[in-house]
C-alpha cells in the first residue's frame, strides 16, 4: 500500500502524532492536510517529547519530506516558532515545505475567533482561539491570503488593503474595538515570508513524484472526524473537514489514489471545547480515565484545558468509519483503562422509546439520548510492556476485538504508552 491516510475518528486528541511518528519511517512523504495550529500532536520518542501545532509528525525521521498542504491554514509565527523550538533541539526541518497555496492566518482571524466567541456567550463552542474558523470562513468567502501572497510585495499589499478595510470596519464598528494597521501588518508579514521563504513551495510536483514513484506516503489528519464541519456535531465543531475525503482535497491527491484509511480512535472518548457528548461520564471512572497526575494526563496539547472524559461509542465511531471509509483501526491508549474494573461501550442510543441506530443531527436531540451500554470486564494487569497482541490479556484482546466488530473494521495498531515503541502493530500499514 503506498497512500494512507491517519485520521482522527472521535473528537479529536486520538493520538495522531504518536502514530504518525511511528509510521514515518516507513513513508517517504508526510502531509499535514488540514486544520491549524489548533491541532496539538505530542510526539515521544528517542529525542525527547514534542507537542507540534503544524509541523507534520513525520518530521523526526531525516529520510522523510514533510508537506503542509494546501488544506492546512497557516500562522506564520505559530510556524516560525515551532521551526526554531526544532531546530533548536536539534531537529532538522530542511526537507518541511509549505505549500503556496495554503491560506495564511492573520491577525484579524485570530482577534475576530475571540470576538465571536466572546458574543456567543452561553451557546460558546470553546474553540482553541487560534483564528480557525475566520481563516476558514475568509478562504471560502476568497478573501483569503496564501502564503505565496507573502513572497509578492504588491499581491500581498494589494490583497491586504482590499481585505483590511473591511475587518477593520468589523473591529471598530461591530466588536468596538482597534483596527489594525496596514502598514504595519504589511510589514509583518512581509518579513514572515521572508524568513518561511526556504520553506513556501509549490509541493504539487513534490507530491506527483512520490506518487509516480509509487513512494509510501502518510495522510496525517488533524482533528477528528466528530469535529468534521459537515458530518460532526455542527456547530460544535471545526471549520474544516479533517477526515479521509478532506485528505483528499487539502493535500491534492485524488480519492483513487488512497490505498487505506486508518481511523485513530482511543479505547474510551475524550472531547474539549463544548457540545454534545452522550457517553460522558463524571466521577472516580472519569478520573481513572483522565489519568490526572501523569505525564499524559487528558489535557488539551494546544490550550491546556482539561478533556471531558467518557465510555467508547460504538455509535459515533462506527458513524466515523462509515462516513470516511474507514478500513483499519488504530486503538491507542488502551493502558488507560488497566486499572478500570468494568469497561462500558456505548452500542446504540435510546431516544424515549426508539433506538437509534446513527447518531442524530441536532444537538437539542443528541442531548437528549439515553446511551445503551454494553458491560465488559476489564484486565486489571499492566499493558504498558506488551508488544504482541497475542501477549495482552484475554480480557484487552476480547475488549479490543468487540470494538472491532461494532465499528466494523480490521484491526491495525494498538497502543499501550506514549512512547514510539509501546505499540503493538497487529496488520501491515504500508
Ligand atoms: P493527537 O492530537 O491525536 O496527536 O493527540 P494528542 O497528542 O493531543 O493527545 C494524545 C495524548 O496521549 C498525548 O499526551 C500522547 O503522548 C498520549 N498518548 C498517545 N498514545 C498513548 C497511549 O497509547 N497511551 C498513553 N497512556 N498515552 C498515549
Ligand atoms: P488535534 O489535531 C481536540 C476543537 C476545539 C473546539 C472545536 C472548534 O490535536 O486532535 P477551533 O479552534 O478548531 O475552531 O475549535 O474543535 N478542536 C480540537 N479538539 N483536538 C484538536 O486537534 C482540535 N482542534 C479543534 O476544542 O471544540
Ligand atoms: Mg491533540
Amino acid at each position: 500500500m503506498s497512500v494512507v491516510a491517519l485520521i482522527g475518528a472521535q473528537w479529536g486528541d486520538e493520538g495522531k502524532g504518536h502514530l504518525v511518528d511511528l509510521l514515518a519511517s516507513k513513508a517517504r512523504l508526510v502531509i499535514r492536510y488540514g486544520g491549524g495550529n489548533n491541532a496539538g500532536h505530542t510526539v515521544v520518542n528517542h529525542l525527547g517529547t514534542f507537542k507540534l501545532h503544524l509541523i507534520p509528525s513525520g518530521i523526526f525521521d531525516p529520510a522523510t519530506v514533510n508537506v503542509i498542504g494546501s488544506g492546512v491554514v497557516v500562522s506564520p509565527e505559530a510556524l516560525l516558532t515551532e521551526i526554531q523550538g526544532l531546530e533548536d533541539r536539534g531537529v532538522n526541518t530542511s526537507k518541511l515545505f509549505v505549500s503556496e497555496r495554503a491560506h495564511v492566518v492573520m491577525p484579524y482571524h485570530v482577534m475576530l475567533d475571540k470576538l465571536q466567541e466572546e458574543a456567543r456567550g452561553e451557546g460558546k463552542i470553546g474553540t482553541t482561539g487560534r483564528g480557525i474558523g475566520p481563516a476558514y470562513a475568509d478562504k471560502m468567502s476568497r478573501s483569503g491570503i496564501r502564503m505565496a501572497d507573502l513572497l509578492h510585495e504588491e499581491t500581498l499589499l494589494n490583497r491586504l488593503r482590499g481585505v483590511l478595510e473591511e475587518k477593520n470596519r468589523l473591529l471598530t464598528k461591530l466588536y468596538g474595538v482597534k483596527p489594525l494597521s496596514l502598514h504595519d501588518t504589511y510589514l509583518r508579514y512581509l518579513d514572515f515570508g521572508h524568513k518561511l521563504a526556504d520553506h513556501i513551495a509549490d509541493t504539487h510536483p513534490i507530491i506527483l513524484r512520490a506518487l509516480e514513484k509509487d513512494l509510501p506516503i502518510l495522510l496525517e489528519g488533524a482533528q477528528g472526524s466528530l469535529l468534521d464541519v459537515d458530518h460532526g456535531t455542527y456547530p460544535y465543531v471545526t471549520s474544516s473537514p479533517p477526515g479521509a475525503a478532506g485528505a483528499c482535497q487539502g493535500a491534492g491527491i485524488g480519492p483513487t489514489r488512497i490505498d487505506s484509511v486508518i481511523g485513530v480512535y482511543k479505547a474510551y472518548t475524550t472531547r474539549v471545547g463544548e457540545g454534545p457528548f452522550p457517553t460522558e461520564i463524571d466521577g472516580p471512572d472519569a478520573d481513572a480515565l483522565r489519568q490526572i497526575g501523569t505525564p499524559w494526563a487528558e489535557v488539551g496539547t494546544t490550550t491546556g484545558r482539561l478533556r471531558r472524559v467518557g465510555w467508547f461509542d460504538a455509535v459515533m465511531a462506527r458513524y466515523a468509519a462509515q462516513v470516511n471509509g474507514i478500513d483499519t483501526l488504530a486503538i491507542t491508549k488502551l493502558d488507560v483503562l488497566d486499572g478500570v474494573q468494568t469497561i462500558k461501550i456505548c452500542t446504540a442510543y435510546k431516544l424515549h422509546e426508539t433506538t437509534l441506530e446513527f447518531p442524530p443531527a441536532t444537538t437539542a436531540v443528541l442531548e437528549q439520548v439515553e446511551p445503551v451500554y454494553e458491560e465488559m470486564p476489564g484486565w486489571m494487569t499492566p499493558t504498558t510492556a506488551v508488544r504482541r497482541f497475542q501477549d495482552l490479556p484475554d480480557n484487552a484482546q476480547a475488549y479490543v476485538a468487540r470494538i472491532c466488530q461494532l465499528v466494523g473494521a480490521r484491526l491495525g495498531i494498538i497502543s499501550v504508552g506514549p512512547d514510539r515503541d509501546q505499540t503493538i502493530m497487529a496488520a501491515e500499514v504500508f
